[in-house]
């Protein structure tokens, strides 16, 4: 008998959590391996937001809540919306989930017929295919190629439109790459979406704190007013205030949209934890002198690893320009040899002899839907960064 529904036949596990997981099968052999493969902050989660959670729990808030969240969550929610992006929404256009994750998820749930087009741009979040896979829809992925900035442009985007089409996904700045689209990059696309009524959007904007070089965050909802009634803006704490381990995540949309989402939320998980939320008042309602804080940091290790891996002979890096991910070209290693005469046929094998001859595990840019690439994770500390480095120059030097 088989225990698993053919569903989930065609969908993978996250390959950033199987780099990491192998990563730690090699350290349980004793080899001295460094985890570039999984993305989460490595600072602690502020005080005040803990000092939160805590006084929530003692407080007696440790009851289910209503599946959309809390009032105070969402009226918090609301006010960042106003006060970081200039959207008008109030706690009623708002709802939370256990992480943007889930917020995605619910979405495609409420929304995707069997056969429904969700457009991907190339390289995208390794999550967006799998759960429109797994939710019956049909990943239509676009290769945004280094030249466009790995950035959807408005005749990529014109392409991809078909009858079918129920979303389209945007990230930035975007994981892997680290893109960002401007305003005027947004109005453009928005301009072909004007044209395609049937066509929602999921903007996912979990890192736009992290964000290089002064530049300014443009929610999409902010440079495409006109789309509000297809939009649906997707954040959370997870990224901006190192709680990744909280689960919270949350969107703004239109009502029917939210209201679907929520009873899916109801049936499945019924709300998020209750103290979780409370902490994310805090986060969002507090002092955000530590986003500012941690922004600084990965600005200093991006600019580590551009200059860095640019040093390296073999590999290319286009400065991302926000989230903390850096997204290294391998071509020229495609087709020569390791030491060991094995043929480097592509960017799994490319991965696959960074973490077992170089002792540093990344994540191969098939993963992404954009070959041939590798990611790296710049959430951790500059000593481990500049060994890393040191650790993939002498391993590439290798390549015959
Ligand atoms: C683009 C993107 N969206 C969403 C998520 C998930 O965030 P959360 O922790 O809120 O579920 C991630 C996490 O890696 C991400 O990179």
């Amino acid at each position: 008998m088989s225990y698993v529904a053919s569903r989930l036949s065609v969908v993978k596990p996250s390959a950033s959590m199987a780099a990491s997981q192998a990563a730690k099968a090699l350290r349980a052999k004793g080899v001295d391996v460094i985890d570039l493969g999984l993305g989460e902050p490595d600072f602690p989660t502020p005080l005040h937001i803990i000092d939160a959670a805590h006084f929530a729990a003692k407080a007696g808030q440790t009851l289910y809540t209503a599946a959309a969240g809390t009032p105070e969550v969402r009226e918090a929610i609301a006010g960042k919306f106003r006060r970081e992006n200039g959207l008008d929404y109030t706690a009623d256009d708002i709802v939370v989930a256990n992480g943007a994750k889930q917020i995605i998820f619910n979405a495609l749930m409420a929304t995707l017929e069997t056969g429904d087009e969700a457009i991907l741009p190339a390289p995208y979040f390794v999550s967006y295919p799998e759960m429109v896979k797994l939710l019956g829809g049909v990943p239509v992925v676009v290769e945004c190629p280094e030249t466009t900035g790995f950035r959807l442009t408005p005749v990529l985007l014109e392409k991809a439109i078909t009858p079918r089409t129920k979303w389209l996904f945007l990230n930035m700045p975007g994981n892997p790459s680290g893109a960002v689209y401007s305003e005027s990059d947004l109005e453009a696309l928005g301009a072909v979406l004007a044209r395609h009524p049937q066509v929602l959007v999921l903007s996912d904007e979990i890192y736009e704190h992290i964000l290089f070089d002064g530049r300014e965050f443009v929610s999409f909802g902010k440079a495409c007013p006109e789309l509000k009634g297809r939009t649906l803006i997707v954040n959370g704490v997870s990224k901006s205030y190192a709680m990744t381990g909280w689960r919270v995540g949350y969107a703004a949309g239109p009502a029917p949209l939210l209201k679907a989402m929520s009873t899916v939320q109801s049936q499945s998980c019924t709300s998020v934890c209750s103290i979780a939320q409370a902490a994310t008042v805090a986060a969002l309602n507090g002092p955000q002198d530590e986003v500012a804080r941690f922004r600084q940091a990965f600005e200093r290790r991006r600019d580590l690893v551009v200059d860095g891996i640019r040093k390296i002979n073999g590999l290319t890096l286009s400065p991302p320009e926000g989230a903390f991910y850096a997204y290294i070209g391998c071509a020229s290693l495609i087709g020569r040899k390791t030491p060991k005469g094995v043929v480097l046929e592509d960017d799994t094998a490319v991965s696959n002899y960074l973490l077992n001859e170089g002792r540093v595990a990344s994540v191969p840019g098939v993963a992404y839907g954009l070959s041939p690439y590798f990611r790296i994770s710049t959430a951790t500390s500059e000593e481990v960064l500049t060994e890393a480095i040191a650790r993939i120059n002498a391993a590439v030097a290798q390549v015959e």
